[in-house]
């Protein structure tokens, strides 16, 4: 089926990085097959993580002595371009390529400061049936408009970790917006997560894939499933959320690297200790908090409405938007 691939120089007018030539951990001295694989593992997959991470951590990690874990953190500094440093000039000109894709929804948009911005981490957090996924789905379309229209004539990667994209929906939704449904599909490249450290992986090819199409949009729903079923004990909390913490990371410097907009979806957990105000916290605690740039509270109204609530936005005043989940999308 013959696709129409918009212009690769869509990003802002400009071309993203060259990405560099990977060195292998195996290329560090001291570093032998066993324990590049431990290291993996523990997810240090690139020397840029090695080089940031501490003595300790990296030694348990490959079951080495801490000295030993020193030079290999002091060899990856070497060769990692660690402290690299951005003029401000340059990172001004970074900003002026934000781009920014509608929701569909007027007075989210206007929550969001004219919609969902690139270079950026939006989470979605609500319960069930709040609308994190037909969220995740609509903006999925929505990208693909052209800039006037509230898109950034951009290509989707969709990490679906609990087998809730429906194409079907897709169609409604393209159809919606006045989108050729089997277009809007082929731009849509969706990967399903079976584990926590699969979901990291897929971020890894994603950049291959971002390398041959221009993919403005990065989704993953939800965030935080696999790892909150996979680290349950009170002593697993601590590796659940350094490695959280690494995905976030490594999802924001895509969102940089390819101007895309990064979105997330988070459930959230109920506190039996709150006894006013609201009992539900989003999942993943201060480490999510503190990744992601938007953090949108979803929560339900009276059927079909839902009200976002944003919260703790660096640059936005607080506020609240009531959108609608028709069967076309997102409406105001
Ligand atoms: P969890 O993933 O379970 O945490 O929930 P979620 O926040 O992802 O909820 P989701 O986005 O899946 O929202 C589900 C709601 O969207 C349903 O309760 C419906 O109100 C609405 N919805 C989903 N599909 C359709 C549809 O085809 N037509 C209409 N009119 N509404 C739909
Ligand atoms: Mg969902």
């Amino acid at each position: 089926m013959p696709t129409k691939t918009p212009n690769r120089a869509a990003p802002g007018g400009e071309e993203p990085p060259e990405p560099k030539p990977e060195i292998a951990l195996e290329d560090l001295p001291g570093v032998g097959s066993t324990t590049a694989d431990k290291l993996r593992e523990a997810g240090y997959t690139d020397l840029m993580e090695l080089a940031v991470a501490s003595p300790g951590d990296v030694a348990e990690a490959a079951e080495i002595g801490t000295a030993s874990a020193q030079k290999i953190i002091g060899e990856a500094r070497r060769r990692a371009d660690v402290g690299q440093f951005e003029s401000g000039t340059t990172l001004l000109e970074r900003r002026k390529k934000l781009g920014r894709i509608t929701t569909n929804a007027k007075s989210l948009d206007e929550l969001l400061g004219g919609g969902v911005e690139t270079q950026a981490i939006t989470e979605f957090a609500g319960e069930f049936g709040s609308g994190k996924t037909q969220l995740g789905h609509q903006i999925a379309v929505d990208v693909q408009l052209p800039v006037d229209q509230g898109g950034l004539s951009g290509e989707v990667v969709y990490i679906d970790t609990e087998s809730t994209f429906r194409p079907e929906r897709i169609v409604d939704m393209a159809k919606g917006v006045g989108l050729d449904p089997e277009t809007a599909l082929a731009r849509i490249h969706v990967a399903r997560a079976y584990n926590s450290n699969h979901q990291m992986l897929l971020v890894q090819k994603a950049q291959e894939l971002a390398r041959e199409k221009p993919i403005r949009l990065l989704v993953v729903d939800s965030l935080t499933a696999h790892f909150r079923a996979e680290y349950l004990g009170r002593g697993e909390l601590a590796p659940r959320q350094q490695l959280l913490n690494k995905h976030l990371h490594e999802l924001l410097r895509f969102g940089d690297a390819y101007n895309a907009a990064i979105i997330v979806t988070n459930q959230v957990s109920s506190r039996p200790d709150v006894l006013f105000g609201d009992p539900t916290r989003p999942i993943g605690g201060n480490i999510v908090a503190h990744a992601s740039t938007y953090r949108v509270y979803l929560r339900k109204s009276k059927p079909p409405r839902r009200i976002a609530r944003l919260i703790d936005s660096p640059n936005l005043p607080e506020g609240e938007a009531v959108f609608s989940l028709t069967t076309e999308g997102i409406r105001e």
